[in-house]
Parts: C-alpha cells; sequence; structure tokens
C-alpha cells in the first residue's frame, strides 16, 4: 500500500515523535504533508525528503474546514500532536488530547482516509493526573469518530531530540543533586524514538502482509525492553553522562509545592499535574498488545544513549579522544 503515490497527513509532525514519523514515511517515498500551526516551524524537514515531497501545511485545529484541507487526498493520517501543560484558555488538555483528536478522526471519516494512527500515552487508563484522563478521553473520541483507528500508547520516548534525558543531562551538568519524585520508585519503560516510529510504520502496513491491510481498531502499549526505576534511571545516564549527582528524596506533597512555584516558567520543568502522573507506574500491562505484534524488536537504552549524551561528559565529546 506505501509506495510512491501514498499521501499521508502528519499533525504535529514538527514535534520530537512526529518528525521521526515523518523522515521514516519520505523514507519509504511517501509524499507527507506537515500539518502544523506554523509552516515555517517545519521547513527544517523538508531536507529529509525529495524536492517538494514534504510540504509543511497550515492548519487551523479549530477550524473543521483547515482540517478537511489538511486531509483531503492522504491515504493516510498520524496524529502526534500533544502537550505536557496546560496555559490560559486555548491550551487545555481539553481542547488538545479531546475535541482535537475527534475533530481530526471525523474529518478523515468524511475524506475517507484509509489509515489513521493515533498517538497516546502509555498508562493514560491508570494514571489519575489530567494529563492521562485527557489522553484516554481522546482515545474514545478518535474510536467514536473512525472506529478502524489504530491506538499507540507509549511510555517515556527517548531519543537525540528528547527532553527527558537531555533535561536531566543539563541539570546534572550545574546542579549538585537530582530530585527523586516520591522517592523515585515509580517504574518506567523507555522506549527509543524510532521503535514508536517503526511501531507507526507497521501500523499502516498488515502485520505479514505486503500488500497492506493496515491494523485497524486497535491499542498497542510501547514500551522498551527494560523496566526500571527513576531511580535506576539516572543510574544508567550517570554512566553515559560521566557524572554522578547526589539523588534528593522529595515527598510527592513537597514536589507538588514546586511545581506550584514552576508554574510561572514559559515551559515549567515540572507541573503539580505531572506528580500526579508520577504516582503511576509507566510500564506495558499485561495481556496488551505491543512491539511483538508489530513485529519490532524494540532497542535498548544502552544501544542509543552514548550517541547523543557523550556531549554531557566533563570536557564534552571530544574529552576522551583528547584524553
Ligand atoms: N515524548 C514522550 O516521551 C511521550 C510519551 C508518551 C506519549 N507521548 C505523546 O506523543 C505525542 C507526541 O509527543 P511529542 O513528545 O512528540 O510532543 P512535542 O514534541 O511537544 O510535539 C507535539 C506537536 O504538537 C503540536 N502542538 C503543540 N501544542 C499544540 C496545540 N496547542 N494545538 C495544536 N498543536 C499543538 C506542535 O506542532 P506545531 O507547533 O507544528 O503545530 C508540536 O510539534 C503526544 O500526543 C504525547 O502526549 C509522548
Amino acid at each position: 500500500m506505501i509506495n510512491n503515490y501514498t499521501v499521508a497527513t502528519v499533525f504535529g509532525g514538527t514535534g520530537f515523535i512526529g518528525r521521526q514519523v515523518v523522515r521514516e514515511l519520505a523514507s519509504r517515498g511517501v509524499i507527507v504533508k506537515v500539518a502544523t500551526r506554523v509552516p515555517e516551524g517545519g521547513y527544517f524537514l523538508k531536507p529529509s525528503g525529495r524536492v517538494g515531497q514534504i510540504v509543511p501545511f497550515a492548519c487551523r485545529y479549530d477550524s473543521p474546514e483547515s482540517l478537511a484541507q489538511a486531509v483531503k487526498g492522504s491515504d493516510l493520517v498520524v496524529n502526534c500532536v500533544g502537550i505536557l501543560f496546560e496555559r490560559g484558555k486555548r491550551r487545555t488538555f481539553r481542547r488538545v488530547h479531546v475535541d482535537q483528536p475527534a475533530a481530526i478522526a471525523r474529518a478523515c471519516a468524511e475524506a475517507g482516509v484509509l489509515r489513521l494512527v493515533h498517538i497516546s500515552s502509555l498508562s493514560c487508563d491508570k494514571a489519575q493526573s489530567a494529563y492521562a484522563k485527557s489522553k484516554l478521553e481522546g482515545e474514545k473520541a478518535v474510536f467514536a469518530n473512525f472506529p478502524r483507528a489504530t491506538i499507540l500508547r507509549p511510555s517515556v520516548v527517548f531519543g537525540s531530540e528528547d527532553r527527558f534525558f537531555n533535561m536531566f543531562a543539563k541539570l546534572s551538568r550545574y546542579l549538585p543533586f537530582l530530585p527523586l519524585i516520591g522517592g523515585g520508585h515509580t517504574k518506567l519503560q523507555p522506549v527509543y524514538v524510532g521503535d514508536v516510529a517503526d511501531a507507526v510504520i507497521a501500523s499502516l502496513y498488515a502485520v505479514g502482509d505486503e500488500a497492506g491491510g493496515g491494523v485497524e481498531g486497535e491499542v498497542f502499549e510501547l514500551g522498551g525492553p527494560e523496566v526500571l526505576s527513576f531511580r535506576e534511571v539516572y543510574a544508567k545516564m550517570f554512566v553515559h553522562t560521566g557524572r554522578k549527582r547526589l539523588l534528593v528524596s522529595i515527598p510527592w506533597s513537597l514536589a507538588k509545592v514546586q511545581a506550584w512555584f514552576m508554574r510561572i516558567m514559559p515551559e515549567p520543568l515540572l507541573t503539580a499535574d505531572q506528580v500526579e502522573t508520577l504516582k503511576t507506574d509507566n510500564v506495558v500491562s499485561k495481556g496488551m498488545k505491543g512491539f511483538a505484534d508489530l513485529g519490532i524488536l524494540p532497542r535498548s537504552l544502552d544501544s542509543v544513549l552514548p550517541g547523543y549524551l557523550e556531549v554531557y561528559r566533563p570536557g564534552g565529546r571530544l574529552a576522551k579522544v583528547k584524553a
């Protein structure tokens, strides 16, 4: 099904996961419309394809006409839009995680799109945060409007452009200690961004059917090969940055107070809602479909982290060479 005549629309294609999806689709010859609020912000993706193959496309999410234009002529649609914190009346979880996916799914159904893949979030059916609840409601809204959609729920995603390891590695450059929210016992199953993009592609193909057909109406939980506590995640990061920092346990209630003060930052490092999310383990549930069902062997942290965390080593990337 995927060939040089296939057209795909990727909503949120400028983001961390979306850009990887755009690159993977382009490498398979697909013409990609990158639906974005600011087309100029998508120009950096153009060199990942042939001339004219990757097209940033202005999109207004509150306009059904604009969404119809964004998916018009597309065989495949992927929704990678999401936010970590709310701001003002327009940037709310309800709007971005529920209303927008519903409108996208509706536009896809009306335009006769073949496949819709929606990126949700692992443990959205368990965590009690507003973020998680909105992601779960968004899944229901997608299925209600496009029952054949495929939903992917990744755990925390890592890769050279991630916010997770890069943020903690940056903090460890300047701070003598790093926080262990709630004692750092929460379990995570970090997943490589390239594997998430491969899962999107596999969802667009039928598993084991090269002619195409796709995976439809299913939810896949995407976790990497390792389940680690937050404390163990830090330990792994320290190995690859060559820096060791004191780990300070912060009780849940104190973390919420700290987050309250951080809310005035343009991009808060932590929000009270994220503290709430962290109270629930972020690991794949027993009995749920996942990478194996999509024919993908996910990569380990140790196979990817050295490639982008060595810049945080004392002395930088060339420190080892100089030595
Ligand atoms: N990163 C992770 O660790 C992780 C883990 C689990 C689940 N997820 C989910 O995966 C999806 C992608 O995450 P990501 O890390 O790639 O996010 P990201 O880097 O922040 O990118 C999200 C994209 O969404 C668009 N966007 C942001 N705010 C918007 C708004 N108010 N209205 C419309 N569009 C908006 C932006 O595109 P434009 O500015 O171009 O419009 C942005 O490029 C999200 O649904 C997220 O919840 C991510």
